[in-house]
């Protein structure tokens, strides 16, 4: 800021505005000086100001550092605040990535907080706290169920443990006077030491034999299913064996009932014989259980087929079809339950405890293979037993030749 030297102020006459510089004994001094005119632009008086030139620098020196001066502590006020700025929100976005990563662990239960961030990255942490508190009680409701549910099942395991440890002393108990009771009543229907008395004993002793036999097999199969529902059964014995015999020694056993009640039984076997691998008591008692459900719910005049094949990728199939009585599927979800009879104990006519196809079943998934039931009331029904192709071995063509020529 220039400021006006007192004997600086001198009149010139002069027309025109300047600026000069001169020597003085004490250095340089520069100057300017101007015109005063008078309402008729007449030069009246003449404005002139000088100062010494070091003086002047002096003053422009100071005033140029005063300002660097502010500009570097604004520049340094600026770079704290942006750095501070920048400090509040690479902790906020840390918090909220730590965050994120907890939760990608399942971690939902510390909470998130970005206190002193911006408003927007707050609310983002305000967001997500609101769902990391829903999630965590969803979380804390779900361990309740799963801890209640495991607590449920061991309870229910322990259960089937017991029950199946209680029918395996009891069958074992129920077996050994019943197999008495079976061999005894044989020897006086048979009158192997001598002939009995009176021949009406004869009958009541067949009667006894026969009736020991059935309730031998009834718990002969509530043991293997109690053994095969809680995991005790096992295809330890499995062998390879060919399936043609055991459909036959099957259709055997059901032939004469099929007979008794005028129902056509009839086999179509697949061309080459079929080994498979299994428990082979098992499968002959499926086929059984599967044959005679068939004769006995089909009428008089129908028939029963049974028809095996090879599929493409190597699984075999045995089909049962009946012309019979038939289901309808909810009849059938019951005839798969246990002690499950589709006809009501008041208006069944036909024999039985409803324990053959839930085990016929049961022995089926055991062995890795399916029982499918395709039914419809009055229409028959079809029971397929699916194996898969691990379970398939195919006869060589020497060994059909020599089972051919042995048929
Ligand atoms: N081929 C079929 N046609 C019509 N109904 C069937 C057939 N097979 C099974 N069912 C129905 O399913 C029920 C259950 O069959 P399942 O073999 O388990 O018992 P069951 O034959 O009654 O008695 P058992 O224990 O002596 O075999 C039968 O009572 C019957 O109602
Ligand atoms: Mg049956």
């Amino acid at each position: 800021m220039l400021r006006l030297p007192p004997r600086a102020t001198q009149c010139r006459s002069s027309a025109a505005s300047d600026v000069y510089t001169r020597q003085a004994a004490h250095g340089t001094w520069i100057g300017a000086f101007a015109p005063i005119r008078d309402n008729d632009g007449q030069v009246v008086a003449l404005l002139q100001v000088d100062t010494p030139l070091d003086r002047l620098l002096e003053e422009s020196n100071r005033h140029t550092t005063q300002q660097a001066l502010f500009a570097l502590l604004l520049l340094v006020v600026l770079v704290c605040a942006m750095n501070l700025a920048s400090h509040r929100l690479t902790r906020a976005l840390t918090l909220l990535a730590q965050a994120a990563k907890r939760f990608g662990h399942g971690d939902f239960k510390t909470k998130i907080t970005a206190h002193g961030a911006t408003s927007e990255i707050e609310e983002l942490a305000g967001a997500l706290e609101t769902a990391r508190q829903e999630i965590s009680e969803q979380v804390d409701a779900q361990q309740l169920t799963e801890a209640q549910l495991a607590e449920a099942l061991a309870k229910a395991k322990a259960a089937t443990e017991v029950k199946s440890q209680f029918l395996a002393n009891m069958s074992h108990e129920l077996r050994t006077p019943l197999n008495a009771i079976i061999g005894f009543s044989e020897i006086i229907s048979n009158q192997m030491f001598g002939p009995v008395g009176q021949t009406k004993y004869v009958d009541y002793a067949t009667d006894i034999r026969s009736s020991g036999a059935h309730l031998l097999s009834i718990i002969n199969d509530i043991l293997d299913l109690a053994k095969i529902e809680a995991g005790h059964a096992s295809v330890q014995e499995q062998v390879e064996f060919e399936i043609g015999p055991a459909i036959s020694s099957a259709v055997r056993m059901v032939a004469p009932l099929a007979e008794r009640r005028g129902v056509d039984l009839a086999v179509l076997s697949c061309p080459e014989p079929v080994r498979l691998i299994g428990v082979e008591r098992m499968i002959r008692q499926v086929l059984v259980n599967v044959m005679s459900n068939a004769v006995k719910f089909t009428e008089e005049g129908g028939s029963v087929t049974v028809v095996t094949e090879r599929r493409a990728g190597g699984s075999f199939r045995i089909s049962v079809m009946d012309t019979g009585i038939g289901m309808s599927s909810e009849e059938v979800k019951i005839a798969l339950t246990p002690f499950g009879q589709a006809d009501n104990m008041l208006t069944r006519k036909h024999e039985g405890t409803g324990l053959g196809l839930p085990l016929a079943n049961a022995m089926m998934e055991l062995h890795g293979g399916r029982l499918l039931v395709k039914s419809k009331p009055g229409r028959g029904t079809t029971i397929v037993l699916l194996f898969p192709a691990a379970r398939v071995s195919v006869a060589s063509p020497e060994e059909t030749v020599a089972a051919r020529a042995s048929s």
